[in-house]
């Protein structure tokens, strides 16, 4: 990195005015030393006590803005561990452009302040380099996209901020309408109808860096205000969508990181997702893979075990000597708190050891070990319960210990595509059927005909591409077709009332010639989080919200005056 106004070596010997922020002073009595730090890094300034600035520059506070003019002169004592280590700049005029006050937290990159406390000043946390080289990366990586998407012909199109409610399944943000008492616009959850609707206009390729906003609940890859980069093509099937999102990861990986991903991508059907790794955003970068265990117990003599439908594990090679007594306790606890009857922890030492080993035969203990695979000092974890509920569980053990284990490989990238998605999922609060992803996304063409009568086995043309865990993007092929399109909604159980009122400009624009198409969003956070190596979304958005989704710093959401509120015919309730 390089200051602003200055290459380094090339320009010993010449006059360079620089302008930035007193990151740190030091007096060594005979010299004082002022480290200059700018956007683009950080230089030594030097003053003689002589130099009729010294005494200004002495008393700066740090963060103080400053000016300066000097001769760019070749350092005694090289510092290697600084961009500009080798010069430094010989002060001849020194401008105050602003005394800073005393600054509430250390901006120094491993600070150790509170991040609320960052939160609040969040101006200041921007300016650690830590922050800003993140937020230098999302640049480089929409910076890219603009390119590569614009080179194949998509068209970058904004969509309407304030509009109806979209699709997407969260809660929406509402807006009351001034002008139209009692009515009120959503904003969006995605920029989902219009792009089909761009379709419809005959846009052909879209792309848009858009806001999206959904009133869920937190989690570290999870904001209430969030990007997508956001495409829709026609004439397309799932793989052309799959391959130029694919080429597009490739192409940002290597302009940002220098990285090579190779390609074709791998894909593996949702259903085995959840079958080996317990989740539909599966972390292949280690090979911890959930195995059916009911078999082993068939005949046995615990009943909990005998009555359960289902019974998982995941085996830890080498590991069973790192867990202790409460280490394992520890780990039931965990598993426990998110809805496990038990966890079954079976040990290879001498022999076979765990709570339930005096319960088995030697028949079964035989069967444990080989169909495990168990060899000394393996550890397994079992857990029995309904399918669903032991691969989720198994699915989060198997990431915590993962991580708790340090098995997971640095700066190693893991890519793949997940496909076929089913097209409804159970809902247990609702007792019926529910859409997996939007109403619009097409089923697979084999499974059309199931939609009204076997719910439970219908797939579609859906596809999320993760990395490394997390589900970087989604999206899916949609139905153009009328009449499947009312099948799907009759499917879902809408009544003709629920589709005039939620989508009915958007059923009737689907009438007057729509082409096949299809479309994906990346979730640009939190592809920004893997390049830039952070597991907190906030870090890689400028001004971000916390877990309740308040900002801090400008202290919102607030309340808003009477006035405001009677303008738009709004009244609080008490309770609120
Ligand atoms: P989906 O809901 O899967 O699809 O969202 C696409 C991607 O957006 C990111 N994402 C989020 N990132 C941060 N905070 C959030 N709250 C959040 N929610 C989602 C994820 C996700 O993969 N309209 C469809 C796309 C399509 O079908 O074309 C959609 O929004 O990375």
């Amino acid at each position: 990195m390089k200051m602003w106004n200055i290459d380094c070596k090339d320009q010993v010997g010449k006059s360079v005015t620089l302008y930035g922020w007193v990151q740190k002073k030091r007096n060594l009595g005979s010299l004082l030393f002022i480290d200059l730090r700018d956007r683009s890094g950080v230089i030594q300034l030097v003053l003689k006590p002589e130099n009729p600035y010294y005494e200004l520059a002495e008393s700066l506070k740090n963060e103080s803005v400053i000016e300066v003019t000097g001769l760019v002169t070749l350092r005694e004592n090289k510092n290697d561990k600084m961009e500009t280590g080798s010069i430094e700049i010989d002060v001849s005029s020194f401008t105050l452009l602003n005394m800073a006050n005393e600054i509430p937290f250390s901006l120094s990159d491993n600070t150790n302040a509170l991040e609320d406390t960052r939160l609040k000043y969040r101006y200041l946390d921007l300016r650690r380099s830590e922050i800003k080289d993140k937020l230098v990366i999302r640049h480089q990586i929409m910076m890219s996209i603009r390119n590569f998407l614009s080179d194949k012909g998509f068209l970058e199109i904004e969509t309407p901020i304030l509009c109806k409610s979209t699709p997407e399944g969260a809660r929406d943000y509402l807006v009351p309408s001034r002008v139209n008492p009692g009515h009120f616009y959503a904003l969006p959850q995605s920029p989902q109808i219009f792009k089909q609707l761009l379709m419809v206009g005959g846009i052909e390729r879209y792309f848009q860096i858009a806001k999206c906003f959904r009133d869920e609940d937190l989690r570290s890859d999870r904001q209430p205000e969030f990007t997508q980069v956001d495409m829709e093509m026609s004439f397309v099937n799932e793989e052309d969508v799959m391959s130029i999102t694919e080429q597009l990861i490739q192409y940002v990986f290597k302009k940002v990181k220098n990285i090579e991903i190779s390609l074709p991508l791998k894909k593996m059907k949702y259903d085995d997702a959840i079958k080996y790794y317990g989740s539909d955003k599966p972390d292949t970068r280690y090979e911890i893979l959930i195995q059916e265990c009911k078999e082993i117990f068939k005949d046995t003599s615990i009943s909990f075990l005998k009555e359960s439908p289902q019974i998982d594990g995941i085996v830890l090679k080498g590991y069973a000597s790192h867990f202790s007594r409460k280490e394992i306790d520890k780990l039931t606890e965990y598993v426990k708190s998110m809805g496990a009857s038990t966890l079954l922890s079976l040990k290879m030492e001498e022999e076979l050891s765990g709570s339930i080993v005096k319960n088995l035969t030697n028949e079964e203990k035989e069967k444990v070990i080989s169909h495990l695979s168990l060899e000394p000092n393996d550890i397994a974890f079992l857990i029995p319960g309904d399918y669903s509920e032991v691969k989720t569980l198994l699915g989060s053990l198997r990431v915590k210990l993962a991580k708790d284990l340090h098995l997971i490989p640095e700066e190693t990238y893991e890519l793949l595509w997940v496909t076929d998605f089913p097209t409804f999922e159970f809902s247990k609060e609702e007792n019926r059927y529910v859409a997996c992803h939007h109403p619009f996304t097409s089923p697979k063409d084999c499974d059309v005909d199931k939609l009204l009568t076997d719910k439970a086995h219908c797939y579609s043309k859906a596809y999320d591409i993760v990395i490394n865990g997390y589900e970087v993007g989604g999206g899916s092929i949609r139905i153009h077709d009328a009449e499947v399109q009312s099948k799907m909604f009759q499917a879902l159980e809408l009544t003709e009332e629920d589709i005039h009122e939620k989508f009915g400009f958007f059923v009737e624009a689907l009438k007057y010639g729509t082409p096949p198409h299809g479309g994906l969003a990346i979730g640009l956070d939190r592809l920004t989080m893997i390049l830039s190596g952070t597991e907190n979304i906030r870090d890689v958005i400028a001004f971000p919200k916390t877990a309740s989704a308040s900002d801090l710093m400008s202290e919102s959401p607030s309340v808003v005056s009477d006035s405001q509120l009677k303008e738009l015919g709004i009244s609080i309730t008490k309770n609120h």
